[in-house]
């Protein structure tokens, strides 16, 4: 794909040979706001595949951006390198030079390899990061509430499901107890759910023995997408929902923290088809980037989660517009968020 194939409005190769930094910066769009999206730092194998990944990743966070009710586009960065091996200050100074020489037209954040601690170091060279820590005026872990927007997502899909926005009663498989994994289990046992987990990593797993004993805990993701359950939420990495895993899938809603759970498209159809309710990925899990660009204003907790609890009702208009239009729900989301779009990005033709 060559970057003028695409509808991007910017993309941004930046280097800087002596600290090693070789980034690219994408803004798929600003008709919103500035655009706001984390710094994946990565060992992809080719520059064609960071390109590859900024550009698709740019483009999600226009669309959840525009969804989560926020006036910000969206984009997105990949440090080309291993975070292991090659972080260092200059390097994330570097990078911090190049996001400030951007002039506010995009905001950046933690994501994959990236880390609150990192984004205080890139502040040292711009104001237009969010992801600090709090002791830097922050919004810290986002997984808070990006666990609590998935939890939101999950009772409006209830709901539509079976006419009540609660989980209680109802068994929900997590698949991924981590950041945002644990805080889920928080939510979903005080509702009244009743709990089957399971992760790759055993500390995981002995923090829910420890924690919540009546949790019931399986082997592997196959198991518990086979289990009988009523609920599946994704909460490790993305592609969870592929041709198999939809074939032997026995729940009646899938409302998880993973991005890009649908492991390619044309998923969403096999879903409809098994009469699956999706609540759509970057729909539920927008509380995190809810929470970090609260920063941008001066970090409230409560104002974030107040902003973040509307995704219960975003996740309701989306369902209902996907009944009515007898389309997926993740068509109906690509259609709502296009249309906050178009609608509010227009507004600045108007002459001030
Ligand atoms: N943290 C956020 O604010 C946020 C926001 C939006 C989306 N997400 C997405 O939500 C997901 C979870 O995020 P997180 O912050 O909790 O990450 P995390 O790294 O803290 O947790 C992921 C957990 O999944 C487990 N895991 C990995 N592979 C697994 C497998 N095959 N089967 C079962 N468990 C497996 C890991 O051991 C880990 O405990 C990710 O896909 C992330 O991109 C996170």
């Amino acid at each position: 794909m060559g970057v003028f194939t695409t509808s991007h409005e910017q993309v941004v190769y930046c280097h800087d040979r002596p600290s090693g930094l070789r980034a690219i910066i994408a803004i798929y769009s600003t008709a919103l706001g500035p655009a706001l999206g984390g710094t994946r730092f990565y060992p992809y194998a080719s520059e064609d595949d960071a390109l590859h990944d900024v550009l698709d990743l740019s483009r999600g966070m226009a669309y959840k951006n525009a969804l989560a009710g926020l006036d910000l586009g969206g984009g997105k960065a990949v440090i080309w390198g291993d975070p292991d091996k090659d972080k260092s200050e200059a390097l994330l100074r570097a990078y911090g030079r190049f996001v400030q020489s951007l002039g506010g037209r995009y905001y950046t954040a933690c994501d994959v390899g990236t880390y609150v601690q990192d984004m205080d170091v890139v502040a040292k060279e711009t104001r237009f990061v969010t992801g600090r820590s709090e002791s830097h005026g922050g919004a810290g872990d986002s997984s808070v509430l990006t666990a609590y927007g998935v939890f939101q997502g999950m009772r409006a899909a209830a709901e539509h499901r079976w006419g009540s926005p609660t989980l209680a009663g109802r068994r929900v498989g997590i698949a991924g107890l981590g950041k945002v994994g644990k805080h889920l289990t928080e939510h979903l046992i005080e509702d009244g759910a009743s709990i089957v987990a399971t992760d790759v990593n055993e500390r995981a797993l002995e923090w829910v023995r420890t924690t919540y004993p009546q949790v019931d805990v399986v082997d592997s993701s196959e198991d518990l997408v086979a289990a009988d359950l009523d609920v599946y939420a994704p909460c490790a990495l993305g592609g969870a929902l592929s041709d198999e895993t939809v074939a032997v899938l026995r729940a009646k809603i899938v409302a998880g923290a993973a991005n890009n759970q649908l492991a390619h498209p044309g998923v969403e159809k096999l879903l409809a088809e098994r009469d699956v309710l999706y609540a759509p990925d970057y729909v539920v899990n927008s509380g995190g980037v809810i929470q970090v660009a609260d920063e941008i204003e001066g970090f409230n907790f409560a104002r974030a989660q107040q902003r973040a609890a509307r995704i219960f009702h975003t996740t309701r208009e989306i369902l209902q517009l996907a009944e009515a239009e007898g389309v997926p729900p993740a068509a109906a989301a690509d259609r709502l968020a296009e249309r906050r779009m178009a609608d509010v990005g227009r507004l600045r033709t108007i002459l001030l």
